[in-house]
């Protein structure tokens, strides 16, 4: 088992997840980074490189695929054998009114959002807890939304499976969290990245959520001991937006 502490990131390449990757890179960190693009990812483990990440192993997977989800868990298990944070924050939206959203739009959302998820808690389970077990603790974070918390008009699908992230997460910490493992979910409301780009017309993107305020509680899951449990955190905008995405 590696000495330094690792993280997989998922969707790493850009928004969210990279600010994440970003933060642990600048606490030398070793790192494995997926999204789709290969090419994408390469630039980025360069430049987790010169944050100050240690190792980074650049491993592509779609999560729309089952196989591929469970060969990033295999690969990034054997290149280090351990696992300190499990990163779940690759996810896709849809919207529209419950009237019109085709249901394949739905089951898209369900594989990325919920299946893949599962499929990686699942494979990086023995990695979790034997670093739970060798270094104290491990912790899963995982990006949900608002819109799984409170809903949201028109992001019914996207919310459903948000809800469900929760839920996947609530019931991994009331069967894992003896062992040192836990989980923590962020709902978050928009945050400035490429996926809240169609909704920049009606709220500016400098008064969204900022990918560093997410970064932030990330990190701050990671301090934690394994006496400490955070189930989920929402990060909420400010004024009469609260509770709304
Ligand atoms: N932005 C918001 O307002 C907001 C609010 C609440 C929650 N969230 C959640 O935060 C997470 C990150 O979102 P973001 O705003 O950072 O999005 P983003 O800027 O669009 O980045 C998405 C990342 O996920 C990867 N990705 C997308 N689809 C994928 C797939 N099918 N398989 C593998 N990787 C995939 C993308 O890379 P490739 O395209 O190369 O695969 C990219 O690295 C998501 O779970 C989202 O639901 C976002």
């Amino acid at each position: 088992m590696s000495d330094n502490r690792v993280a997989l990131v998922t969707g790493a390449s850009r928004g969210i997840g990279a600010a994440i990757a970003e933060r642990f890179a600048a606490e030398g960190w070793d790192l494995t980074i997926s999204s789709r693009g290969l090419e994408a990812l390469q630039e980025k483990a360069g430049r987790l490189g010169e944050l100050g990440a240690g190792r980074v192993e650049v491993i592509p997977a779609d999560m729309t695929d089952p196989d591929a989800v469970e060969a990033l868990a295999v690969g990034h298990a054997e290149a280090f054998g351990r696992c300190d944070a499990l990163v779940i924050n690759a996810g896709m939206g849809q919207k529209g009114p419950i009237a019109d959203l085709p249901v394949r739009r739905f089951d898209r959302l369900y594989q990325v959002n919920v299946r893949a998820p599962y499929i990686l808690l699942q494979s990086l389970l023995p990695a979790l807890r034997s670093t739970a077990e060798a270094a104290g603790a491990a912790k899963v974070i995982a990006i949900a939304s608002i819109t799984g918390v409170y809903p949201e008009p028109e992001l019914s699908a996207y919310g459903a499976t948000k809800a469900a992230l929760i839920s996947l997460c609530e019931t991994f910490n009331l069967e894992e969290s003896g062992n040192g493992v836990s989980a923590t979910t962020i709902a978050p409301g928009y945050v400035d990245t490429d996926m809240s780009e169609w909704t920049k017309g009606l709220i500016p993107a400098d008064e969204m959520i900022s990918v560093g305020d997410v970064a932030t509680i990330a990190h701050s899951v990671t301090q934690l001991s394994r006496y400490a449990v955070l189930p989920n955190v929402i990060l909420t905008r400010p004024g009469s937006n609260l509770h709304r995405a």
